[in-house]
């Protein structure tokens, strides 16, 4: 796989997935531009990366700074080839204790991004003759942990994006969606110190997966990387698992 003279925006790139998708897209020659609202972290990450990496301050909710970061993309690059809708958020929380203010910064950042994003980057996907916007979904789409309802919703939508992304832009555009089980990232190890026991957490998460352990960010970034390659572009319009088998254990687990 080669992305030379491809350009691949990743959003919440600075770290976790994101992170491991960006590094994979530079080691196969890739320019990778990293929209990220963590400041610091990207700079660091994208500088550590090397030259063929930028970073974009971006907040991939607000319309006019993913407009902006877009055009600053495009003119740096002269176009985009593959948009990783990556940037997401967790809270615990059931419908009926989800106040209206978490629903909509959870709805807005994982779902509106990704819609924003699409929206301006498209066009030049179209404009050049193809490209690919890839999802990151989650195994949560199909199946369900307790108490985590707006994040659910959120990951769930994708995947109707997903598809409307594949039949409104074929042939020149394609979207999939990934859908990973438990990841080791910032994210998932801020949810595990919400609980008195985090350590308990953690093995109780990687217990849930029949490989006996967590995926690293690399294992995402690898099957990213392969759908938005020339190898994978037979893959549209649809969500993929990666999640070493935690969705059939938890269905299988239910009928017993
Ligand atoms: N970690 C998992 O187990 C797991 C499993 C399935 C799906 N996912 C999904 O993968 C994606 C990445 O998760 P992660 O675990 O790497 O998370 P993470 O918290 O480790 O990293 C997410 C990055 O997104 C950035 N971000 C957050 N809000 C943003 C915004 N409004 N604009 C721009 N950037 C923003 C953060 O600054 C951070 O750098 C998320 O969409 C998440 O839902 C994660």
């Amino acid at each position: 796989m080669s992305f030379e003279d491809k350009t691949i925006i990743i959003t919440g790139g600075a770290k976790g997935i994101g992170a491991g998708c960006a590094e994979i897209f530079y080691r196969q020659n890739g320019n990778v531009v990293v929209l990220d609202l963590d400041e610091e972290t990207g700079q660091a990450f994208c500088n550590d990366l090397g030259d063929r990496a930028r970073f974009i301050k971006c907040d991939v909710s607000r319309k006019q700074q993913v407009k902006q970061a877009i055009g600053q993309v495009v003119s740096a690059f002269g176009g985009v080839d593959v948009l990783v809708n990556n940037a997401g958020i967790l809270q615990y929380s059931k419908v009926t204790d989800t106040s209206e203010e978490d629903w909509d910064r959870i709805l807005d950042v994982n779902v509106k991004g990704a819609f924003l994003c699409a929206k301006y980057a498209i066009p030049h996907m179209v404009a050049g003759g193809s490209g690919i916007v890839v999802n990151m979904s989650s195994v949560q789409a199909f199946v369900t942990q307790t108490n985590v309802a707006p994040y659910v919703t959120s990951k769930s939508a994708l995947i109707g994006l997903t598809r409307s992304i594949a039949v409104d832009y074929a042939p020149e555009v394609r979207s999939v969606a990934i859908c990973p089980g438990g990841v080791d990232t910032p994210l998932n190890r801020a949810a595990f110190q919400q609980s008195p026991n985090p350590s308990k957490v953690r093995q109780e998460t990687i217990d849930l997966h029949l490989v006996e352990r967590m995926a690293q960010p690399g294992d995402i970034g690898e099957l990213v990387a392969f759908v938005a390659s020339d190898k994978g572009s037979f893959i549209n319009g649809q969500p993929i698992r990666i999640d070493g088998g935690m969705g059939i254990k938890i269905a299988g687990s239910k009928t017993d």
